[in-house]
């Protein structure tokens, strides 16, 4: 790669980076707008010059010389780049003027080059001198609105009930700038009901009857060519007539400078652009996300490519500067956490949002495959929901604190095809030992396009060296094609956790003892939303909603884990397994101990969406278990903080409550909410929300 940044460059990378915030404001108005990039914003400002008949580049380069070399033959004004380096321009991302139109008091945000206030009345700026602002007028009222936000927040309107004059009344602001051309955008943010607006700029209808609709960013863009040193600007609506409900309003203003896109801006931009070698994305050192910095990486080498000819179309030279400046400003840093951020975006060490929902984190002394080496670390199985429901499979991650999480695959996949199942490598060697029958069966419980594999829970087991990873396996059945319908439990096993874990079989559970009444004998044996817990002695227990989700039960797991201790037709109540609360429709179980004592957090059945939480105490894990409602304090909505419980695990003398914020609209942006639990003297246990926590 590239090396021997200049000192230079590094500033400049700052500044750039600075300002890359400021254009991303700006763009981000434009996103709404249906717009976004600075490219297509441009794109747009052509388009709309050349619909209104206003100025463009374009229209003059193709009419012979350039607009701006003629400008500056009768100029009155000093030039733009005679006044101001291209570097000093760059920097600031040619963003002369940014206007937060009628925002009242200074709110803080980006300004240009030219203006230190977010709004002013004409005259000279207290910074920087410039001749700027707005004319005043008695029909003029500045309106801040709520929904809105930097930019939309505030914005001009005309008072009601003031005397209007469609060709007078408007909105008039001149700017202080040297001769050259400007993009100028304006946007609208309007909460009232459709009306049409009409700009004028430096004498010329540069927009005309521009529809804007009720609460929706309209934003429009046009160049103009200012030769005596003030852009004289007008938005109004000569359309208005006697009604006030198309009164004109403007949220925003941009002047930004058009630079002349040759060789030279691109080399400069390059400059500005370049990357140091320390943080390319190298697992050491990686500051950016993969993604972006190869996105990055190619507009840099085609600009780097471009460059080097002296005599491409100046829009080729356009294109590819925009094409740059939106892959640098695109560059995602890769983010490093020192606390738990609950309900926030959560990305692993390589910038990609975690999936690993209806998941499981446990300390594990781990050998890395890769290196050989074996060390303590946190690891969380769960649901990859990148393709919606889980069809991709069980993944894992590692961490050292808790926070930054490291992808360490998908260490059961689901199946494609059963073809797969006979032909890929990574297949044939887990299931080389098993019959067509049973690999048919492998198909049907791990089929990609039709199975569920949900809330994976992985256990280790110390006498056969095994790790233990159970779920609940669904999908539709021989009898129902309801893709809940198999409602079994499902096992896998591997020596490492690492994977690949080959699959055993998918179980129905044990059945309600006939002298007690069974909830939903239709079906027998259902194992739905599931847990596993290890007890002192080495006992395993899954803990499941069966009885079509009415009741929880528990039921005993065999020595080796793959299990159950009995088959059902044998288990013993009391013994073997026990029913929880009937009829109560409790899931998403997670079972802990904590001085001896057992506790059972569960949430009620609601499908993706989030219910009250409960949970229940026990002296042992088939003993009796106490009913001691939401541990939940401060939730008004009753929703367990907009989650739903899927594991509880103990770090030092704490524990920490892992739930689910699920997005059943787009489930892999589903959010993760861990919370601190509290015990008070008695063993009681609470959970309050926090946006943001550390590990004590
Ligand atoms: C929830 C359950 C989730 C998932 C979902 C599907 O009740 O806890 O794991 O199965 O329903 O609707």
């Amino acid at each position: 790669m590239r090396s021997g940044k200049s000192t230079y460059g590094l500033a400049m990378l700052m500044a750039a980076a600075m300002l890359a915030g400021c254009a991303a404001g700006g763009g981000g108005a434009g996103n709404q707008a249906g717009g976004g990039t600075e490219a297509s914003g441009a794109a747009r400002a052509g388009d709309e010059a050349k619909a209104s008949g206003g100025d463009q580049p374009g229209g003059e380069e193709a009419s012979g010389g350039s607009g701006r070399e003629s400008s500056r033959g009768s100029e009155t004004a000093p030039y733009l780049w005679d006044v101001h380096t291209t570097q000093e321009l760059m920097a600031a991302d040619y963003l002369m003027y940014r206007v937060n139109c009628g925002a009242a008091e200074d709110t803080g945000g980006e300004t240009g080059l030219y203006q230190t206030a977010d709004d002013q009345p004409y005259g000279a700026d207290a910074g920087t001198g410039k001749q700027w602002g707005y004319r005043p007028a008695d029909y003029m009222e500045a309106v801040e609105d709520d929904t809105g936000e930097d930019l939309t927040r505030y914005r001009w309107e005309i008072a009601e009930g003031a005397e209007y004059d469609p060709e007078q009344t408007g909105f008039y602001y001149d700017f202080e700038v040297p001769g050259g051309t400007y993009e100028v955008t304006l946007g609208f943010y309007n909460p009232f009901s459709a009306r049409t607006v009409t700009a004028v700029a430096e004498d010329q209808t540069v927009m005309e009857d521009q529809k804007i609709l009720k609460y929706k960013l309209t934003e429009n863009a046009f160049y103009t060519t200012v030769t005596d040193g003030s852009l004289q600007l007008k938005v109004y609506n000569p359309d208005r007539g006697k009604d006030a409900m198309k009164d004109p309003v403007l949220s925003y203003i941009l002047v930004r400078a058009v630079p002349e896109y040759t060789a030279d801006l691109l080399k400069q931009l390059l400059e500005q652009t370049e990357i140091p070698e320390n943080v390319i994305p190298d697992r050491q050192t990686m500051r950016y996300t993969a993604g972006s910095y190869e996105a990055f990486s190619e507009q840099y080498q085609a600009a780097e490519a471009l460059a080097q000819k002296e005599d491409a179309p100046e829009e080729e030279y356009r294109k590819q500067y925009m094409a740059l400046k939106d892959a640098y400003d695109g560059l995602e840093e890769i983010k490093v956490y020192d606390s738990f951020l609950p309900g926030k975006k959560w990305t692993d060490d390589e910038g990609n949002l975690i999936q690993a929902h209806g998941g499981q984190v446990q300390r594990l002394t781990v050998t890395d495959p890769a290196t050989g080496q074996t060390s303590e670390k946190w690891w969380w199985v769960g649901e990859d929901k990148t393709n919606g429901s889980s069809r991709s499979g069980i993944c894992a991650y590692s961490s050292d604190d808790l926070y930054n999480w490291h992808y360490e695959g998908i260490v059961m996949r689901n199946v494609e095809s059963r073809a797969q199942l006979d032909e890929e490598e990574y297949f044939t060697s887990l299931y080389a030992d098993y019959t067509p029958e049973q690999k048919d069966n492998v198909f049907t419980c791990l089929d990609a396009g039709s199975a569920i594999i949900e809330r994976p829970k992985l256990i280790y087991n110390e006498k056969t060296g095994m790790y233990v990873l159970w779920f609940h396996a669904d999908g539709p059945t021989e009898t129902s094609d309801s893709s809940y319908a198999a409602a079994s439990a499902g096992v896998a096993v591997c020596d490492t956790p690492y994977g690949p874990f080959q699959f055993i079989d998918r179980y129905r559970l044990n059945t309600c003892p006939p002298d007690q009444e069974d909830k939903y004998p239709e079906s027998r044996g259902m194992a739905r939303d599931m847990n596993l817990f290890v007890d002192a002695d080495g006992t395993a227990y899954i803990i499941y909603s069966s009885e079509e989700n009415l009741t929880l039960y528990i039921s005993k797991l065999n020595d080796e884990y793959t299990y159950l201790a009995v088959p059902p037709e044998q288990a013993v109540y009391g013994r073997d397994y026990i029913r929880l609360f009937p009829g109560a429709q409790r899931e998403a179980p997670a079972l802990f101990v904590r001085d001896g004592g057992y506790y059972l957090m569960t949430s009620g059945c609601t499908g993706w969406a989030p219910n009250q939480a409960r949970y229940y105490r026990a002296d042992s894990v088939l003993g009796e278990w106490e009913n001691c409602g939401d541990p939940c304090v401060g939730d008004d909505n009753h929703t367990t903080f907009e989650s739903q419980s899927t594991c509880i695990f103990q770090v030092g003398d704490d524990y920490i409550y892992m739930g689910d914020r699920w997005n059943s609209e787009d489930l892999k942006n589903s959010r993760y909410i861990w919370l601190p639990i509290e015990f008070d003297e008695a063993g009681n246990m609470s959970i309050s929300y926090t946006d943001e926590w550390k590990l004590p």
